[in-house]
């Protein structure tokens, strides 16, 4: 189930917040501490007023709520709601057995009993829990995972605590994939809100219509992409939609690694099939690796790992897609040199790529002994960021690889002295239009975008996890 969480002042605000997200939503929750009091007087109206399950709250300032009441004044707050059909009472775990549990019995109404931690995950959390069911009907830990090892833990919850009804939440940037795999912890359900803003958190609508989390079943096939950070990615808003296409019972999840060895641990705990690799982490994963290809081998990074029998495979679709949107450029003759701008992991794969198709490249770098190093291994050129200007007109393919411009209005070479005649290829894609393609443009450029390389590897990653091609009828938004 995806239950939204009401974090409304108003009764109507709240109606209106559920209205909104209707079809994302199986349940809701009703903060009583998000309430006016006049409002909280009235709240044993609410599920009235709504005809889905409906979850009573209210937290204490203590457990990340907006309760500032006494706890005899809160405790009576929560009592004269009960008066109304809520299906669960959610009282936390501190509390004793107290006139709550009585009417909660007397009105049929369900308690779930909660515990919670900003800080971490605690090390007894799977005791707790237990304990916790012997007091309610379902026992609730909402915890803070610090890194993947935390997560492991929560995702160990579904065997450990087997039989036991409960709800386990991920919070923060390490909790996402907790919140998308809900069903692999074996927590009865997750929660959204109408739009993310807490770090880890994830909208109704992205839960149910990009991931159709609800759908998780023992046969869904787990898909990923790690990285650090990783809640950038567009890279489930390829694969999700592509999966639903082809009719695949499968699921892309965003794991954000601090650690990936521990990684590959989770990978075998939950049986993935196959995950995406991105910063930093494209040169860490080759050492887990039993099989790589020989692009992977020659560009020294690995962007996709799939399961093959008794090890893990690592293939490089990166240098593939940058080729697509140029490749018939390259085979025509219009490009026969480039500039690669930057000699980061990115530069890499496309010096490498460049030449494997006959390009003749010169790299540019702000270090001159990073693009060296490519340079040796790649048999090409190299010069410093600040000789740009020397190679105007000299060359047919421009490649901006450096994370300048990345969410900025940045060019890494401001006032180059475009000629108009050259190919402007820009590997950042957010924003689409980056200032040194607003540069190029201005002189009559033609333009490449990020976007274009993103889809194409992506494309071919899909190839490579599913043994289909990638629709034709899904246009991912990204
Ligand atoms: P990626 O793996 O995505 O390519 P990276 O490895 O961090 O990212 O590489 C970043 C690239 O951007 C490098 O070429 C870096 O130049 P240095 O090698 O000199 O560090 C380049 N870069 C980052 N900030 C820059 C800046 N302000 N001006 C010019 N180049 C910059």
């Amino acid at each position: 189930m995806i239950c939204l969480t009401l974090s409304d002042s108003t009764l109507v605000e709240c109606v209106k917040h559920v209205e909104r997200n209707k079809k994302w939503i199986d349940m809701v929750e009703l903060r009583l501490d998000f309430l006016t009091s006049d409002e909280c007087a009235k709240a044993y109206l609410f599920p009235s007023m709504v005809d889905l399950p409906v979850i009573l709250t209210n937290r204490r300032l203590s457990d990340g709520g907006k309760c500032r009441s006494t706890e005899r004044i809160r405790r009576q707050q929560l009592l004269s709601a009960m008066d109304g059909a809520f299906a669960y009472v959610d009282i936390e775990e501190d509390v004793k057995k107290c006139e709550l549990d009585d009417k909660a019995h007397s009105k049929g109404i369900k308690i779930i009993r909660s515990l919670h931690d900003f800080n971490g995950v605690p090390n007894d959390i799977y005791t707790r829990l237990q304990q916790l069911s012997k007091r309610g009907d379902v026992a609730k830990a909402a915890v803070t995972p610090k890194g993947i090892q935390d997560t492991i833990t929560l995702f160990n919850a579904q065997k450990e605590l087997e039989g036991t009804d409960k709800i386990i939440i991920g919070m923060g940037e390490y909790g996402t994939a907790t919140r998308i795999l809900y069903k692999r912890m074996g927590s009865m359900l997750t929660f959204a809100a109408e739009t993310a803003v807490a770090p880890g958190q994830l909208s109704a609508k992205d839960l149910k219509e990009l991931y159709h989390a609800d759908e998780v079943n023992d046969r869904t096939a787990i898909y990923g992409i790690i990285g650090n950070p990783v809640s950038q990615s567009l890279s489930p808003q390829i694969h999700n939609p592509g999966f639903r296409a082809i009719k695949y019972n499968a699921i892309y999840v965003p794991f954000l690694v601090d650690n990936v060895r521990a990684f590959f641990v989770l990978a075998e705990n939950l049986h993935m099939r196959g995950f995406s690799v991105t910063v930093p982490h494209k040169v860490e994963v080759l050492s887990y690796l039993g099989n790589i290809t020989r692009e992977v081998k020659q560009i020294g990074s690995c962007n996709t790992v799939v399961r093959m029998p008794g090890l893990w495979k690592g293939i490089n679709t990166d240098y593939y897609g940058f080729l697509v949107p140029i490749e018939d450029d390259i085979e025509n003759g219009r490009i026969k040199s480039a500039l690669v701008i930057g000699a980061g992991g990115a530069s890499q794969a496309i010096v490498w790529a460049l030449k494997n198709r006959g390009v003749k490249v010169t790299i540019l770098n702000r270090t001159l002994s990073h693009a060296k190093k490519i340079a040796v291994l790649n048999i090409c050129s190299y010069d410093n960021l600040s000789n740009a200007a020397s190679y105007a007109g000299k060359v047919d393919l421009i490649v901006q690889t450096t994370t300048v411009g990345l969410g900025s209005d940045e060019s890494p070479i401001p006032n180059f002295p475009f000629t108009g005649n050259e190919i402007a290829y820009d590997i950042i894609y957010k924003p689409k239009m980056t200032r040194f393609l607003k540069d190029a443009k201005a002189k009559g450029c033609t333009l490449h975008f990020g976007d274009e390389m993103l889809l194409e590897q992506g494309k071919l990653q899909f190839e490579a996890f599913t043994g289909y091609h990638y629709p034709r009828t899904v246009h991912p938004d990204i």
